[in-house]
């Protein structure tokens, strides 16, 4: 070693003893800075007696070299060192395994609606949609539903301040569609419908709709009928056996309730469907002349059929879903389909 220098244990150890960050920026400039210990020497070479020159630079040369990487070995150990306060500080424990987390899949509503507007669609239905909230025109007096007619109390309406509807059905949809186009006309409009209701198993205050309107001319009973039968096919995978029932909706005359042979009891008669042996599933009718008139249309040249299916029913029948709060409470888990 060269008379004057320092040890090289003494520089390493200084570096290992540093206790921090700021300790070891102390370190760093008193040796290796531009005003430092090793750099000092390192200038002082110049005025070195020639033959002692290559001896001292080398030696001066192993200081720094030590220098640096001692500096380095503490600047990894404190940066960890912090790392592992941070974590702690915040209990991150990252060599816990991760939680596992299933899947997501889409939901049994999304699920069915796909498929009804798919068989829809290959009829040659557009999807319509209109709004949420709407006025009492596209919600009543266009369905033929007068203000102060008994008839709007079917409907348990819930009321903005300002008297707009959230929608109670979509039917409200169907006004619009025949506003907005000329006929032919063939939509369906999926959508939520709002009812002041209690909440029970079978009982939402916001569910699905699909309503569906079709005008031409000589439209019948008859096209609804196959137009529904096929849907219930396609959708329940088999051919139950269907029935039209007589039903009173203002908007529609003759008004008609569809109902499918029971899904659980294959038409036996079981507690689900009160011993008929059917579940009521689709109402619908042909759309009342009224109805077409106060959209601009003239009833004698242009008929209708119309349905709206309350659609959780059928998801749930579908997916063997026995509440249909479920469907909204974001616990809905194993889905088994029918
Ligand atoms: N809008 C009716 C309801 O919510 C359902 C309905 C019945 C729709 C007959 C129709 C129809 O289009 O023709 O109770």
């Amino acid at each position: 070693m060269q008379a004057g220098f320092p040890e090289v244990s003494t520089i390493v150890q200084e570096a290992a003893s540093c206790g921090d960050h700021a300790a070891l920026e102390e370190f760093r400039l008193r040796w290796l800075g531009k005003k430092g210990e090793i750099t000092t020497l390192l200038k002082s070479l110049g005025t070195a007696p020639p033959e002692e020159r290559a001896a001292r630079g080398a030696a001066i040369h192993v200081l720094k070299e030590a220098a640096q990487s001692a500096w380095d070995t503490r600047k990894v150990e404190l940066d960890q060192a912090a790392e592992d306060a941070a974590l702690h500080a915040g209990w991150v424990d990252v060599t816990a395994p991760s939680m596992a987390r299933p899947l997501g899949r889409l939901h049994p509503i999304t699920l069915l609606l796909e498929e009804v507007i798919d068989h829809f669609t290959g009829l040659g239905f557009e999807v319509a949609s209109g709004p949420e909230i709407e006025d009492e025109f596209h919600n009543f007096d266009a369905l033929n539903i007068p203000k102060d007619h008994p008839a709007r109390d079917v409907w348990d309406t819930f009321y903005t301040d300002r008297r707009e509807i959230p929608r109670t059905h979509t039917s409200s949809v169907q006004i619009r569609a025949m506003q907005t186009r000329k006929p032919p006309i063939r939509v369906i409009s999926p959508g939520r419908v709002f009812r002041n209701e209690t909440i029970d198993a079978t009982h939402h205050a916001s569910f699905n709709q699909v309503e569906g309107l079709l005008v031409d001319r000589h439209v019948t009973v008859a096209h609804l009928k196959h137009t529904l039968e096929t849907l219930v096919h396609k959708l329940m995978g088999r051919r139950l056996e269907t029935r039209f029932r007589p039903a009173f909706y203002p908007f529609v005359e003759p008004g008609l309730d569809l109902d499918v042979q029971c899904v659980f009891c294959s038409g036996v008669g079981c507690s689900i469907c009160k011993g008929s042996g059917y579940i009521e599933l689709i109402p619908g009718g042909l759309v009342h002349p009224k109805v077409l008139a106060s959209c601009g249309l003239d009833p004698d040249e242009w008929q209708g059929f119309a349905f709206g299916m309350g659609f959780d029913r059928m998801v749930m029948m579908r997916y063997g879903i026995d509440d249909i709060r479920r469907l909204y409470d974001g616990r809905l888990q194993l889905v088994r389909q029918f």
